[in-house]
């Protein structure tokens, strides 16, 4: 089936406090747009890549992802992610029907083998997202006092690329609009209809940069020589 991969890149970076938009923030000599479009591009399943970028952004992206193979577009993205993620599926050719990945740009160690179950497990079930285990326990917290605590064995922490069939995105994402619902990840969208979302295995190294913090980690996996 045929993968269209979708760089949500357009986000403004406000917990990473960087002077410029996130998805511009180099890492080693190479921004964290680049890093992971190569990242996804060097998947199998990956057939074409859209890169969504912060407004006016489009130029430098374009440079900034020269060379890199199966790129089909550059576009302006959204006031929200889900706003993005409509502005790229924009850009899938008239008669596609296949699978869509939605990936964070701030996600620069994603290793191939994650993109490529995700995509095989959204071409069966419809949807599929790669989780990590939840490693501390999990209060949920009400006025300050902790009102349960979660069992963690069913706890999961969700990662990128979200893999959904073409025409269920399009769906969940125009229903979520149309309801004015917010969501923080696709599956949520897909998860609104009552259809079913499969897990795959994420990994730690896929981790999303947020914060200073992050951005310092993924510094010293490189020097690692990772
Ligand atoms: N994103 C996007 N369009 C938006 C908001 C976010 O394409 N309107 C993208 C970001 O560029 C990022 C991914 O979604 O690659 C995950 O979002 P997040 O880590 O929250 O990035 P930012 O929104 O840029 O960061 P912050 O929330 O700290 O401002
Ligand atoms: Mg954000």
């Amino acid at each position: 089936m045929d993968t269209l991969a979708i760089l949500v890149a357009a986000g403004r970076g406000e917990r990473l406090g960087a002077s410029l938009p996130k998805a511009f923030v180099p890492v080693r000599g190479q921004t964290l747009l680049r890093r992971s479009a190569a990242a996804l591009a060097a998947a199998r399943s990956v057939h074409a890549l859209v890169a969504v970028v912060p407004e006016g952004c489009v130029e430098r992206a374009r440079e900034d992802l020269a060379g890199v193979p199966r790129l089909l577009a550059v576009v302006e993205g959204g006031a929200r992610r889900q706003d993005s993620v409509l502005e790229g599926l924009k850009q899938a050719p008239d008669d596609f029907a296949g699978v869509v990945l939605v990936h964070d740009a701030a996600r620069p160690f994603v290793d191939a083998a994650i993109v490529d179950e995700a995509a095989a497990a959204a071409a069966t079930v419809g949807a599929a997202i790669p989780v990590v285990p939840i490693a501390d326990t999990v209060k949920r917290v009400v006025g300050g006092r902790v009102a349960q605590t979660l069992d963690r064995s069913e706890l999961f922490a969700a990662q990128t690329p979200q893999a959904v069939r073409f025409e269920l995105l399009g769906r969940a994402l125009e229903e979520a609009y149309r309801d004015g619902v917010t969501v923080t990840d696709e599956a949520a969208a897909v998860e609104r209809l009552g259809e079913p979302v499969a897990v795959v295995d994420g990994h730690p190294r896929n981790r999303k940069i947020t914060t200073p913090e992050d951005l310092a980690w993924a510094e010293r996996m490189l020097q690692e020589g990772a």
